[in-house]
């Protein structure tokens, strides 16, 4: 499964595009204020937009959507959920080994050591406790690579796998939206989720279109296909 903002999005977590309302702080678009440019130019003002924002998102519980998708880990001989959203509700869910392409918001990572600090149950650590550099966020910002190995593990189950649900992505940032691609052409049986069609659609076998609180909990019953 691959998963994105919309996921979220019946949590109240704003999408960056399609359907919710999209993010802009302080007169600045997302991904001028989430990219490495900014993070060079102005850290503090960087931290002050992941500070918001995980302030915002400590309140905020998973919807039936990540429940639904934590089930299916225990339903399936193998389940690999990699998700665009760094927003950890699939975990708060229950969801386990989720492969986090865009990295996660409740940790910080040294800029010198690499070294990751957790912010789940503590406060931002003013500087790296290793080797007392400056932290940045542990998200994927707009210009940088994703982290290594994560993609390329999500893309050899993507080619492995026989089902393949793509649910709440616009399906536009890449290489995130290439894995159902590559698993379509491995021969899965590909199925989307989204209230609206994506560049994806045409590509999937099916198309259920409806939020993903909605859908997915129809899978939840004794005589459900899956
Ligand atoms: N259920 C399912 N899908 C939904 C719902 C819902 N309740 N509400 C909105 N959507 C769909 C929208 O129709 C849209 O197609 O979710 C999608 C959200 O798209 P984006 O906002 O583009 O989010 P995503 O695809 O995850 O973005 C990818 O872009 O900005 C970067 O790094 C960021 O991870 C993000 C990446």
């Amino acid at each position: 499964m691959l998963s994105g903002a919309g996921v979220s999005a019946e949590s109240g977590v704003p999408t960056f595009r399609g359907g919710g309302n999209t993010a802009v702080w302080k007169g600045m678009r997302f991904d001028v204020i989430s990219s490495a440019e900014m993070v060079e130019r102005d850290l503090p003002a960087v931290w002050e937009w992941f500070d918001y924002r995980r302030n915002f998102l400590h309140e905020l519980m998973p919807n039936p959507a990540h429940y639904e998708i934590a089930r299916w880990q225990d339903r399936f001989a193998e389940f690999t959920l990699v998700t665009q959203n760094i927003d950890g509700l699939h975990q708060k869910a229950g969801a386990r080994d989720v492969i986090e392409l865009h990295g996660n918001i409740w940790r910080a990572r040294c800029i010198a050591c690499g070294f990751t600090h957790d912010m789940a149950q503590s406060k931002r650590p003013d500087a790296c406790l290793e080797c007392g550099d400056r932290l940045r966020p542990d998200v994927v910002l707009f210009g940088e690579m994703l982290p290594p190995g994560a993609f390329e593990f999500a893309a050899a189950r993507a080619s492995k796998c026989e089902l393949c649900f793509v649910v709440g992505t616009s399906a536009l940032v890449y290489p995130a939206a290439g894995l159902p691609e590559i698993a379509k052409a491995a021969g899965a049986y590909v199925v989307e989720v989204n209230p609206e069609r994506t560049p994806l659609s045409s590509l999937c076998d099916e198309v259920l279109t409806g939020k993903a609180g909605e859908v997915l909990p129809l899978f939840n019953n004794e005589n459900s296909l899956l």
